[in-house]
């Protein structure tokens, strides 16, 4: 049986009605993960139950991380939704959080940034930059965005106000036009001069762009403050856009910068 069948019959067995708002369907549970940089308190104990009880009991605990070797117990401030750059990959170790924390409005969240205003460097014909917003999950003409053949083409959405931006995802072009999008590099930020803000993930590998209307994702790691979402291409090309789509998480949990701005 996994680490984590064994931890759950454990955790059943052990804690009884004192600990049920973990027992739920809703709980989340990962192998060989851990959330780094959240921990406000370390302590020793004999199995991941005990970790499992202690978080439970503690009104600051949003999730924990067990390591099964050393048994030492980490309780988290945060859990993975609401921190999803620090939630990393661990041999070793496991990271386990309950109902009573778990997702919800406080985590990495979508919202809509349909009908935001957009513009791009140049306009093919009518495929202008709004139609890569336009709520449109068609991958096909007259509900993408297109510019012209030219040096470092680039597409651009402004938010109206600074939001916290974890995710960002591309709904490519259908057909053989998609491999286009090979170099397109993904960023977030104040500047209206795109090229300034820090990017998200990494340049579009030929192999993502290869999909006829894949989906690609970039991770904002950190998590960046931005009003601009921006996607642009270093070279001599077009930029095609069928949907642009984007996670936050809450603004007071953006890394890097005071509350109360
Ligand atoms: C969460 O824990 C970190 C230490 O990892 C601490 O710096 C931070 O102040 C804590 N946040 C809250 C809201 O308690
Ligand atoms: C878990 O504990 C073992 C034994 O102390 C240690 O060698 C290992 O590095 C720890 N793993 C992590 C990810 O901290
Ligand atoms: C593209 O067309 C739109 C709609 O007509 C226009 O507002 C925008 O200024 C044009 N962009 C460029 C770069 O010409
Ligand atoms: C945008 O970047 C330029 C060049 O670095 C800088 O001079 C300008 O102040 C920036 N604008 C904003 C709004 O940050």
């Amino acid at each position: 049986m996994s680490p984590a069948g064994i931890f759950l019959i454990l955790l059943v067995k052990s804690c009884h009605a004192q600990c049920r708002h973990w027992l739920t369907p809703e709980f989340h549970f990962a192998s060989n993960r851990i959330l780094q940089g959240h921990v406000f308190q370390t302590k020793t104990v004999s199995s991941a139950v005990g970790c499992g009880r202690d978080c439970s009991m503690d009104q600051q605990c949003a999730s924990f991380n067990y390591n099964a070797s050393s048994h030492l117990c980490e309780l988290n401030n945060k859990t993975r939704l609401q921190s999803p750059c620090t939630f990393v990959e661990k041999q070793g170790v496991f990271y386990f959080e309950g109902k009573k924390t778990s997702a919800g409005a406080d985590g990495s969240r979508a919202f809509s940034i349909v009908g935001q205003p957009a513009q791009q460097s140049s306009n093919y014909t009518n495929w202008f930059a709004g139609k890569a917003v336009d709520g449109s999950s068609s991958t096909t003409k007259n509900y993408c965005s297109h510019t012209l053949d030219e040096q470092a083409p680039w597409w651009r959405v402004d938010l109206g106000e600074d939001h916290c931006i974890s995710k960002v995802r591309i709904l490519n072009r259908a057909g053989s036009t998609s491999r286009r999008l090979t170099g397109a590099v993904v960023r977030a930020g104040d500047n209206t001069t795109v090229t300034n803000n820090p990017t998200c993930g990494s340049p579009v590998t030929a192999a993502q762009a290869k999909p006829s209307g894949g989906t690609i994702e970039f991770d904002c790691c950190p998590e960046l403050r931005a009003r601009y979402i921006s996607v642009d291409i270093p070279s001599k090309s077009i930029l095609q856009l069928c949907e642009v789509t984007v996670e936050e998480i809450p603004i007071d949990h953006c890394p890097g910068k005071s509350s109360g701005e």
